[in-house]
Order: C-alpha cells, then sequence, then structure tokens
C-alpha cells in the first residue's frame, strides 16, 4: 500500500491543476502581453451591456471578421435595447441573415423583451440574472459582465478551453473535464481587472493559441505552459473520435402561380430548429429509391396540400452546416391544384421576385433569389 503511494508521488503528474500554476504571474504575463498584441474590436471601445451583449450573441459560433459588419448594421437598425424588444421579430431575422444559428437571434429577441418587463429595461449586472435569459450560459454571461461591469467572473469558451488545456497539458477531452477548466479559469481572472484580462485570453486563444500549430514563440505564457514544454502542444487538446458528416439530398421547389403573375410561394419555418422562424423555398429530402421531381411533388403536397407540376432544374447548391451537409436540387413547378395550407410551416405567401428581398432567409436560398432575379419574371408581364 505504502510502496503504491510512493510510486504515484514520485512519477511525474500528466496535468496541472488550479493551485500548481502561478495564476499571479500568468495573469501578469498575459495583461502585458494584451496591452501590445490585443486587437482593437468595436465592442472593446463601450461599456454599454446592450452593445457587449449583441456582439458576444454573435461571436458565440461566428468569427470576428464575419460579425464586424453585422455588428455595425445591427446597431444602426436597433440602437438600444428598447428599439431591439419593440421591433418584430420579423426583422430581427432579418438582420441576422446569414449569420446562420439564427436560435440566437429568436434569443436575442426573446431576451430584449424580458429585460424590458423583468428587468426595467436594464441588462442585469449579476451572473445569476444574466443567466436566466434566454440564450445566455455562464461563459456568455461571464464574457458580457466581465466586459460591461468589469467583474471578476471566469469564461470557458472554445477558444479558453483550448489554451488551458494546453496550458495544463490535459490528457483527456476538455469537455470531459470541465469542472477543473471553470476552476482554473476562476483562479486566473484578477479581481480588478476581469474586463481586460477575458478579452486578452479570447485574443490569446484567436491569435496565438491556435489550434492547428500555435505560435507559442510570441505567447507570453511559453515558459509556464505544460504542453510546449513537453513538446505535445500540437497533440492538444485531445478530441473525441469524430463521428461521419450526414449528407443530405434535398429536393426544393420554385412554385410559380398557376395565373401567370409571376408570384413565387415561399413558407416560414415553425419557430424550432436550425432555421426556424426563416423562410424558404418549400422541400424536403429525397427518400431512397425516389427521383428528386418525385421527392419535390410529394413533400409539397405532404407539407402544404397542394398539386404540383414539376418543370426543368433550376440549380443545385452544396452547403455545409456544422453537424451535416447539404446538396439543394431546386427546380421551377407550377401550381396546378388546392390552396396552400400551413400543414408543417407557420406561414405561407406568394411573393413577386423583388418582394423576396423582404423576407429573411437561410444563406442556401439567398443564391436561389440571386439566380431567379437575375433571370426575371417567369410569364411575359402584361404591358
Ligand atoms: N469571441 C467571443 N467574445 C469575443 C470578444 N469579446 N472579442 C473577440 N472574440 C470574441
Amino acid at each position: 500500500m505504502k510502496t503504491a503511494i510512493l510510486q504515484s508521488d514520485s512519477q511525474p503528474k500528466q496535468s496541472l491543476n488550479a493551485q500548481d500554476l502561478d495564476s499571479e504571474a500568468l495573469s501578469r504575463s498575459l495583461l502585458q502581453w494584451y496591452q501590445i498584441s490585443g486587437r482593437d474590436l468595436p465592442w472593446r471601445k463601450t461599456q454599454d451591456p446592450y452593445k457587449i451583449w449583441i456582439s458576444e450573441i454573435m461571436l458565440q459560433q461566428t468569427q470576428v471578421k464575419t460579425v464586424l459588419p453585422y455588428f455595425d448594421r445591427w446597431l444602426n437598425l436597433f440602437p438600444t435595447l428598447d428599439a431591439l424588444a419593440d421591433s418584430p421579430l420579423q426583422s430581427v431575422l432579418k438582420a441576422w441573415e446569414g449569420l446562420g444559428y439564427y436560435a440566437r437571434a429568436r434569443n436575442i429577441h426573446k431576451a430584449a423583451i424580458v429585460i424590458m418587463e423583468t428587468f426595467s429595461g436594464q441588462f442585469p449586472d449579476t451572473l445569476e440574472n444574466a443567466m436566466l435569459l434566454p440564450g445566455i450560459g455562464r461563459t456568455t454571461a461571464g464574457g458580457i459582465l466581465s466586459s460591461a461591469f468589469n467583474l471578476p467572473l471566469p469564461i470557458l469558451d472554445g477558444n479558453v478551453k483550448r489554451v488551458l488545456s494546453r496550458l495544463i497539458n490535459m490528457t483527456v477531452p476538455p469537455d470531459r473535464n470541465l469542472a477543473s477548466l471553470w476552476e482554473i479559469s476562476t483562479s486566473l481572472v484578477p479581481l480588478n481587472q476581469g474586463r481586460d484580462f477575458n478579452q486578452a485570453f479570447m485574443d490569446l486563444g484567436a491569435t496565438v493559441c491556435i489550434p492547428k500549430v500555435p505560435n507559442c514563440v510570441v505567447c507570453p505564457w511559453n515558459r509556464l505552459c505544460k504542453s510546449y514544454n513537453l513538446g505535445v502542444q500540437n497533440q492538444r487538446p485531445m478530441t473525441e473520435p469524430k463521428a461521419p458528416i450526414p449528407h443530405k439530398i434535398i429536393g426544393v421547389a420554385v412554385i410559380w402561380s398557376s395565373n401567370q403573375d409571376n408570384t413565387i410561394l415561399i413558407d416560414r419555418r415553425k419557430p424550432e430548429g436550425l432555421l426556424g422562424g426563416m423562410w424558404e423555398f418549400p422541400g424536403g429530402k429525397v427518400e431512397p429509391g425516389e427521383t428528386i421531381p418525385e421527392c419535390i411533388k410529394r413533400e409539397i403536397q405532404e407539407e402544404l396540400g397542394i398539386e404540383i407540376a414539376v418543370d426543368e432544374p433550376l440549380m443545385t447548391i452544396d452547403h455545409a452546416y456544422s453537424h451535416f451537409k447539404v446538396k439543394l436540387n431546386v427546380y421551377h413547378c407550377r401550381h396546378l391544384s388546392g390552396t396552400p395550407q400551413t400543414i408543417e410551416c407557420d406561414e405561407i405567401k406568394w411573393v413577386t421576385l423583388s418582394e423576396l428581398n423582404e423576407y429573411p432567409f437561410p444563406t442556401a436560398n439567398l443564391k436561389i433569389i440571386q439566380v431567379l432575379q437575375q433571370s426575371g419574371p417567369r410569364f411575359p408581364v402584361s404591358p
């Protein structure tokens, strides 16, 4: 028994924990590095929790360079929290069009209403209350409240998980030991510099401690980084085996009205799911043994309760989502009979080519709109 304890104590430990780290030296060196190498980003020029909140939600699954123009446009459209709460969800989704993960926009809209009704229009300044809002988990709340109020709250987003798992040479995938990572992140935030520290932490992950080949030579933490000093930084973080990415084949209908007025049928998806609340050209997944025109006819009958003729193909679109890929096979179609019903969607509209721009569509559908608008009306326009 004694021997076993001695043996395990005398072996080098695989990974470090919060008590093993010199948190003061780590915080100090990171803050010094940030003074010189931190990025100049618009949401760092404000302490308005509303603006910071919007930036943090946009940045959740999207890169900084993509977010920048959206952030600017957003603040022009919805300059304040009450302006946002008063706007219809459809204009909020339109402002989010192209950013993906539309649940983020729906949650922002819901949260704005909750803040007006429950928190007298003031963004909450405690972790507990901020986490009551839809779309705000512990790391997003930490990011917002440290940035807006300089609170010493930890964050643990994807970048920070990677940096910490390298720093301590974690030998399991980060998501298998989140409790230790939260503990370390908490131990590192200086009491009076939550704002700069967390921003610096994100920048270190985004610009130096990057996923594939980290630039350890310029890292302020290189002397203290366990995986760098063991030469295993490129093998960290450990990853779970990846499941193959499903590939869905979809048939999509551009249904022209039978009265030849050049209007097209579009539908609004139910609020749940990846593209919830967004408008689309109707269609669905091709079943085994089915041709694409057969799939389109069936889907339109099932979803909208109408008969259509499937005419010539318009285009195909390949699009990658985070966990699957789709191929959209788009066909020109004609409405033959029946009144469209909202069987599997929330709303249906016949719209002209130019009216298509007024509705929020997912990115893959925007390509269809572009091609349709370039080709112009399908039927002769009466003088
Ligand atoms: N990712 C998440 N929050 C961020 C921030 N405030 N700055 C840069 N990248 C981020």
